[in-house]
């Protein structure tokens, strides 16, 4: 019997991305992906796709890697009550404010594998519009982390966060939402600690052309796709950013419906229902195409 769908958060805000060169990591963000840089300060730059204050951050540090990872709260949400229960599953949860531009106050929460979960309710949103220069997609989507501590992070996003898992590729690339996407959050169980990738939505397929185009004029090499993905079901390509962070674009992801455990059926299921399942690894891409990479490694 499946849990009540009740996660505590309904959107991926934003991830931090630490990286020993700044500069060059704002280039690419703000001149490829094409988003708009609304604060800077204290070694970070805060970058928006288009409405929210940020849904990047980048951190100047020694060595590249993943930051803080910020989760939209429904809007009634008791901060103060979230703190107490993270604190009794033996958590380190603090209450922040004016912590980070643009978020006045937010919880804090040390997830397994000490991944710094921010959770907050209100953002601002000085909406610098979309660029017309760049890929210019049209969100920040998910997030896929390599987590030596899987098991108790992914207990961590079902039972604390409230997340519904959705699909699993033999147990490595483990998936899971908390709203109407396949996957908000992707956990991928390896012993290393980092960003496996970050994915943004496009405005549309015909948007995977200009985005590879895009990309071959920064003098970026597209590493693998467009093509479809099985789990999720994504219109899928990957590049690296210039840390070798891997980045995904991404349309067509597979809508998932809580109060039937299944995705929207669509023509191009290997499975009708589309239940969450157990995929594997020689079925990444529903095409066949043949990787250049290992995506598992990536
Ligand atoms: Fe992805």
């Amino acid at each position: 019997m499946l849990k009540p769908y009740a996660p505590k958060v309904f959107q991926l805000g934003y991830v931090g991305v630490d990286t020993p060169d700044l500069a060059r990591a704002l280039d690419y963000y703000g001149e490829t992906v094409g988003m708009t840089e609304t604060d800077r300060g204290d070694g970070a730059s805060y970058l928006s796709v288009g409405y929210e204050h940020h849904n990047i951050i980048l951190r100047q540090t020694a060595a590249k890697g993943l930051g803080n990872i910020g989760l939209q709260l429904k809007p009634d949400s008791d901060l103060a009550a979230l703190r107490k229960e993270a604190q009794n599953l033996g958590l380190k949860a603090e209450i922040k404010t004016d912590s980070q531009p643009g978020i006045r106050e937010m919880l804090e929460i040390e997830a397994p594998g000490k991944i710094a979960v921010q959770l907050y309710t209100d953002i601002d949103t000085p909406a610098p519009g979309f660029k017309r220069t760049g890929i210019a997609p049209l969100r920040l989507g998910h997030v896929a982390i390599i987590s030596s501590d899987a098991k108790r992070l992914m207990v961590f996003i079902e039972d604390f966060l409230g997340f519904r898992f959705t699909d699993t590729i033999e147990g490595i690339a483990n998936f899971y939402t908390c709203n109407r996407d396949h996957h908000v959050l992707n956990i991928v169980d390896a012993p290393e600690d980092r960003i496996h990738h970050i994915a943004f939505q496009l405005k549309g397929n015909a948007s995977h052309a200009m985005a590879s185009d895009v990309l071959r004029e920064r003098g970026v090499k597209v590493e693998w796709g467009p093509a479809r993905h099985t789990a999720g079901h994504n219109l899928a390509g990957y590049h690296f950013d210039p840390d070798r962070v891997l980045i995904e674009l991404y349309t067509d992801m597979d809508v998932y419906i809580p109060e039937l455990d299944m995705c929207e059926a669509r023509p191009w299921h290997e499975h009708l229902p589309m239940r969450p399942r157990n995929w594997k690894l020689s079925e990444l891409s529903a095409w066949g195409t043949d990787f250049e990479f290992n995506l598992a490694q990536a």
